[in-house]
């Protein structure tokens, strides 16, 4: 097993870091206090790798917060100290079809997560890759291909845990939520995030093998299934009535001219 990387403003204990790589697939780990972003880190990293490194089994960067936590397109990832904000490097051999599959798997992961540790939570995924609980967004999920080694993914997950939205302005009480706002009580977030990454192994190993059982549990989860939406695909906008995820992780709008799949997107909810 290697070592864990401290960074010198490293705050989580030891025996905590120790703790995340005797119970996790995790085999190292890299907490920071503050970061910009762990997506760009970890993508550092990946590049850094092609020089002569190997990725030695997974690879957590951990971050207490975020300068410049990036999300989806150009959107931001802002979130208090108390949220659990990680990307975790991995080899997957992935193909760039398979992404759209990967987030969901990703947000599923995540939603059963949760539920371990607060069962009537309500977790959906909003298609491709927010989680949202009780119709609020508790979690966002960028996951990106460092262009350096294709064969790497960066899952760069943000989920509210014990950042109260409470006191956050009321644009963003009202679209998003913590878990501890939703319990009424705060986690301990080295358990959390152990549990987060027990699952995420199990599915992402699921990917390939599982495929029939995955498609089942996106889609009993979809938040958008029978809503009025419109997917922003950047060059036009699809509006219409979802009807679900696809096999391959598309989401399936009816349109007056008929069902269309759509790959990638923004959504509004009408
Ligand atoms: C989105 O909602 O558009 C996705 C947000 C993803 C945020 C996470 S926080 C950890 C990781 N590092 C980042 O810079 N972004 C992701």
């Amino acid at each position: 097993m290697q070592r864990v990387t401290l960074t010198p403003d490293a705050a989580l204990t030891d025996a905590d870091l120790d703790h995340l790589t005797r119970s996790t697939f995790v085999r190292q780990i890299e907490f920071h206090r503050t970061i910009d972003s762990t997506n760009r880190r970890a993508l550092q990293l990946a590049r850094e790798l092609e020089h002569g490194g190997s990725l030695d089994g997974p690879l957590l960067v951990l971050a207490e917060s975020q300068t410049d936590g990036r999300g989806r397109g150009t959107n931001r990832w802002w979130a208090r100290p108390g949220a659990l904000t990680f990307t975790l490097l991995i080899d997957s051999h992935l193909p760039q079809r398979r992404l759209p599959q990967a987030s969901l798997t990703v947000g599923l992961a995540v939603c059963e997560a949760i539920e371990e540790f607060h069962p009537r939570s309500d977790m959906q995924l909003k298609w491709p890759n927010d989680v949202f609980c009780r119709q609020r967004k508790l979690s966002g999920i960028l996951i990106e291909l460092p262009l350096s080694n294709p064969r790497l993914l960066a899952i760069g997950i943000g989920i509210n845990i014990n950042n109260s939205l409470r006191d956050a302005p009321e644009e963003l009480q009202a679209t998003a939520t913590a878990l501890c706002d939703v319990a009424g009580h705060t986690f301990d977030l080295t358990e959390v995030l152990t549990g987060v990454l027990n699952r995420l192994q199990y599915r992402l190993e699921c990917i390939g093998r599982h495929d029939d059982e995955l498609r089942t549990k996106w889609r009993e989860r979809c938040l958008l299934t029978n809503r009025d939406v419109q997917v922003d695909l950047g060059t036009r906008k699809v509006a219409g009535r979802c009807r679900g995820i696809d096999d391959d992780g598309a989401l399936v709008i009816e349109t007056p001219a008929g069902l269309e799949p759509c790959f990638a997107g923004s959504v509004t909810l009408f």
